[in-house]
């Protein structure tokens, strides 16, 4: 039987770190209003060079040095995040780029702050089944960029960062024993960032209304969470074989210091084995667990064989648990260090070689529709838009959206439930 164990661990934040005097700079707040409703203190928020895949890889690349695994020992990459570089291509897929994990699947895990727990549950499953040895798991958020600075109900919570663990095959029981996923999407109002996504795109209309930024009912957010956090913890620790008295450290989502509290009260469990850091980060939604799990284990306060429960919940709405067993960590090596970030820059001069490499391919080879063709580079050699870089020639769009070809009866036929035609008939 195979075990999936935690092996290495890693976080990064911003360096800009913002103080509750300084959030009431913005709106009409006060340090001790926010310190009593939430606990935070200060958050750290990203400056012009940090995003979700920068701070990702940073963090990465200090869970792997922990573990003593290379890039390109991953089978694959997760990364969980509410505010990815892109909506395509995924964050997991720069980072994959950036550690030269050459052998890894890569992609982005969507359920928001319960997504790190998603993602360990996922990558502790395919451990288990035999189809990877060692997975990377990142939460990472760069909140900062979709809160309303001018909106004093959610702008106080939120902070960026990222946190990364490195997840491996073992025959030695411990690890991740036990998980648990959940969802209610009636309640996906509540905590919601409506444009952006494919129903409603970031106009003029939509940036007025600030409907590109977080829209929280926080006193609902609150009852949610309060409820699942003692639910989804007793559940896990039911399917670990575990009592509450007998877990070491319970490492929740730092989202409100008042939620731990209820959960420390209803679980029965002094508050004092919860691991708390919101005071110094704020929410930073996927990204909380992790870099709590990191500065736990940093600060000696995880031991090895320790039992951790850790529980996350937010937006979708979802929430998920894991039951673990702390590992030992390999004892570390400069050599190894050293060798890793040589590794590292052999990947970015790889990633470079072959970008240039299709770049040239393209031009030999040409394209098929020519209109896709890069500009030709000017008579100084450099690309004809004339900044320096390479830019791709601008995809043509249609005016109008195609239709597709489905005859209208469809509509009406899946509305009154009947089944509708295969399409190749229609179109006979
Ligand atoms: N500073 C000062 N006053 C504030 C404020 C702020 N930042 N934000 C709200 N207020 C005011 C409200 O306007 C309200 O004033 P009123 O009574 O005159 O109307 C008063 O404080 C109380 O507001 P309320 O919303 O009831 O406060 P609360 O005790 O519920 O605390 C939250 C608000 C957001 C801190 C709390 O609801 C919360 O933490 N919810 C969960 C949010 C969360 O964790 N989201 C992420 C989940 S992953």
């Amino acid at each position: 039987m195979k075990y999936a164990h935690i092996t290495g661990w890693g976080k990064f934040v911003p360096q800009r770190v913002m103080t509750n005097d300084d959030v009431a700079q913005l709106v009409e707040t006060s340090d001790g209003w926010i310190r009593e409703r939430t606990g935070i203190g200060a958050r750290h928020v990203a400056g012009v060079a940090d995003s979700t895949a920068s701070m990702s890889i940073n963090a990465a690349i200090n869970a792997l040095d922990i573990a003593g695994v290379a890039g390109n020992q991953l089978d694959l990459i997760i990364v969980a995040t509410a505010t990815p570089e892109h909506a395509f291509p995924s964050t997991a897929c720069i980072v994959q780029d950036a550690l030269g994990a050459d052998r890894a699947g890569a992609f982005d895990l969507s359920a928001a702050c319960s997504g790190f727990v998603y993602g360990m549950s996922l990558a502790a499953d395919a451990i288990k089944a035999g189809s990877a040895q060692n997975v990377l798991v990142i939460g990472a958020e760069t909140l900062s960029r979709v809160v309303n600075w001018k909106d004093r109900n959610t702008c106080v919570l939120f902070g960026d960062g990222a946190g990364a663990v490195v997840m491996q095959a073992s025959d030695q029981p411990g690890g991740v024993l036990s998980t648990l996923l959940r969802s209610d999407g009636s309640g996906g109002d509540l905590l919601i960032l409506p444009a952006g996504g494919s129903k409603m795109p970031v106009t003029h209309e939509a940036i007025d209304q600030h409907l590109n930024t977080i829209q929280m009912n926080g006193r609902e957010v609150f009852r949610f969470a309060t409820r699942v956090m003692d639910r989804a913890a007793r559940e896990v620790m039911h399917k670990a074989g575990w009592t509450a008295d007998q877990v070491d450290v319970f490492v929740p989502h730092q989202a409100n210091m008042r939620i731990i509290e209820s959960a420390s009260k209803s679980l029965g469990i002094p508050l004092e084995k919860f691991y708390c850091n919101i005071e110094y980060y704020g929410n930073t939604s996927a990204a909380s667990i992790p870099i709590a799990l990191t500065e736990a284990a940093e600060s000696g306060r995880l031991r090895p064989n320790d039992r951790v429960v850790t529980v996350g919940f937010g937006a979708g709405l979802t929430w998920a648990a894991a039951a673990l067993q702390w590992s030992q960590p390999r004892p570390p090596s400069r050599s190894r260090k050293t060798l890793s970030r040589v590794g590292y820059g052999i990947a970015g001069m790889r990633s470079r070689a072959k970008r240039v490499l299709r770049r040239f391919e393209d031009r030999v080879f040409g394209t098929l529709d020519p209109t896709l063709r890069p500009p030709a580079p000017g008579r100084n050699g450099k690309s004809s838009n004339g900044n320096g870089k390479y830019a791709p020639a601008p995809t043509p769009m249609p005016t109008q959206v195609p239709s597709l070809p489905i005859p209208d009866r469809d509509a009406s036929a899946l509305e009154s439930g009947k089944q509708p035609q295969p399409v190749d008939e229609k179109l006979d």
